[in-house]
């Protein structure tokens, strides 16, 4: 199955056409990279599936349903999460805040919204289980945003799996870690995809994505102007070069 597809998608912003005519997918259980320069489109590729910006042209499908017009809750409450380029932690919330206050409750609003809600005991042991995965368990009740970096990035991550997403869309996961906090990404990655999460990930880290992911696309000016397993995309001379030529790859 095709957890994502994007057919042929536009963004455009005045007059910078930031993504043109993009079509991509994601199969399930797949953990699928998008790399290229700067200013490439990536991040608006992102905001475009998750409904904060809307396609101008083009086609999502998420598990087939053509989602392009949903408002952003909708699409996140649909089994995609994400993570953001710059962190986006609140001021004075603990780490165990910032993992219930994703989660949507049994009654409310949500009850219209979700076919089955989380009651507070879901929601509590969904945030534990996403505090030990990501090895966060001591930090529970530090104000998150005084935490150092790395373990910034580790809360973000672990709040986007409260939802208990179909597929995790990262941003740029491993930037500003160094190798061995890298490494440890990896590996949760690689568990977290063996339990079935599908991921799509924007990454500037050569090694780090040519490590980890089945299928890569290359965006370069808004345009895809490459495909195919890390070793294939490595060795495209059009990638080269417009991108990894530049890049320690
Ligand atoms: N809200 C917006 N309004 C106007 N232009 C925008 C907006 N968002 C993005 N852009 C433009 O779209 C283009 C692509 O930006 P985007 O942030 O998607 O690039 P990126 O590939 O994520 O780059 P980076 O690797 O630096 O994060 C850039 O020219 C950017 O200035
Ligand atoms: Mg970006």
């Amino acid at each position: 199955m095709t957890v994502l597809a994007l057919n042929g998608v536009g963004k455009r912003f005045g007059g910078i056409q930031a993504l043109t005519d993009v079509s991509l997918a994601v199969p399930e259980g797949r953990i699928v990279g998008v790399i290229g320069p700067n200013g490439a489109g990536k991040t608006t590729l992102f905001n475009v599936i998750t409904g904060a910006y809307r396609a101008s042209t083009g086609d999502v499908l998420l598990a087939g349903s053509d989602i392009t017009q949903w408002p952003s809750h909708r699409i996140m409450r649909s089994g995609i999460a994400r993570t953001f380029q710059n962190i986006r932690l609140f001021a004075s919330m603990t780490v165990w805040e910032h993992l219930l206050v994703a989660q949507p409750r049994t009654g409310g609003l949500w009850r219209s919204v979700l076919p089955i809600g989380w009651t507070d005991a879901e929601a509590r042991k969904r945030a534990e289980d996403a505090l030990v995965f990501f090895g966060l368990e001591r930090y529970r009740n530090v104000i998150a945003r005084t935490l150092p970096y790395g373990i910034q990035r580790k809360v973000e991550m672990a709040r986007a799996l409260t939802a208990q997403p179909k597929l995790l869309l990262l941003d740029e996961p491993v930037a500003g870690m160094n190798a061995e906090e890298a490494d440890d990404l990896r590996a949760l990655f690689h568990r977290l995809n063996e339990r079935g999460l599908s991921i799509l990930l924007i990454e500037h880290d050569m090694p780090f994505v040519m490590s980890l992911c089945h299928h890569l696309y290359v965006l370069n000016f808004g345009v895809l102007i490459g495909e195919g397993t890390p070793e294939v995309v490595r060795n495209d001379p059009v990638v080269l070069d417009a991108y990894l030529g530049t890049e320690a790859a």
